[in-house]
């Protein structure tokens, strides 16, 4: 018997890193996952590479249609929606004086609005489930605390952190059984993170230096987030809402 047995995960950027592992990880444990990403042809790949008890459905997080049209698509294919991993994101460096205003507002579309609009059209399917639901959203170590160079993405993040802990708060005070936790990943070997050494010529050094932000002396796996989303999203949790659970190697605290 699974942890998750009789459970459907709706993912958000789950054509890669992060949202991927944390399918793979919900998988074992029982759990048919629907893979969501606005990458359609990465997201095809990967559901076909989960096989049976998965399907991706393409999604738009900055849109209500879309994510409309995405948990239809979940509950349609699976019966029902009662775990919601909201890891699409995009983090783009710029401090406060190089920051553009399209640069701004793409960071609070994706990262704070995508996350808003995910939990508003995910609660009602999940609520009509009938089970004890969970939405964990993948935030960052940015949002505990500043980079210079990363105002947007610290912003979004930090914003978004704040509208978690009110729905859980939300939902905690009216007797509604989904609760809603963060966590926050420090430098995390992903595309995201490809992306960011593919931008140096010393891409060695570049990775020294991520990883001398995390006391442990390493950047992270992202299997190690996704065990950290699978704890979150399980049962094992199930007295936590409105938390931040940190999978940094101590970087949120270093000195
Ligand atoms: N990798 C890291 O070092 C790191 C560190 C801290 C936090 N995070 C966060 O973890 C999450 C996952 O990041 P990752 O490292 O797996 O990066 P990634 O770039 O591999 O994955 C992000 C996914 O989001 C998708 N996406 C982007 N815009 C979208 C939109 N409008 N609608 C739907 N999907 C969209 C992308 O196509 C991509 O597949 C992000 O929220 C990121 O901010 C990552």
């Amino acid at each position: 018997m699974g942890m998750l047995d009789g459970h459907v995960a709706l993912l958000t950027g789950a054509a890669g890193g992060i949202g991927l592992a944390a399918a793979r990880a919900l998988m074992a444990d029982g759990a048919r996952v629907m893979l969501a990403d606005i990458d359609g042809v990465r997201l095809g790949d990967a559901a076909s590479a989960l096989g049976e008890g998965a399907a991706a459905t393409p999604l738009d997080v900055t849109s209500r249609q879309s994510w409309k049209a995405a948990v239809d698509a979940t509950v349609s294919r699976f019966g029902s929606l009662t775990i919601l991993v909201n890891s699409a994101g995009i983090s783009e460096p710029a401090d406060i004086e190089t920051l553009g205003d399209d640069a701004w507002d793409r960071h609070l579309a994706i990262n704070l609005s995508g996350v808003v609009y995910g939990m508003q059209a995910a609660a009602p399917a999940m609520k009509a489930s009938g089970k004890p639901c969970a939405i964990v959203n993948v935030a960052s170590m940015l949002s505990m605390r500043p980079g210079a160079p990363f105002v947007a993405y610290c912003a979004s993040k930090a914003g978004m952190v704040m509208a978690s802990k009110s729905a859980a708060l939300h939902f905690a005070n009216s007797g509604i059984p989904i609760r809603v936790n963060t966590v926050h990943p420090g430098a995390i070997r992903t595309p995201m993170f490809e992306r960011y050494l593919a931008m140096v010529d010393d891409r060695a050094a570049a990775e020294a230096s991520f990883a001398a932000n995390h006391p442990m002396g390493r950047v992270g796996e992202a299997d190690e987030v996704a065990q950290a989303i699978l704890f979150l999203a399980s049962p094992r949790s199930s007295f936590t809402t409105g938390a931040e659970l940190p999978v940094d190697g101590a970087g949120h605290i270093r000195d």
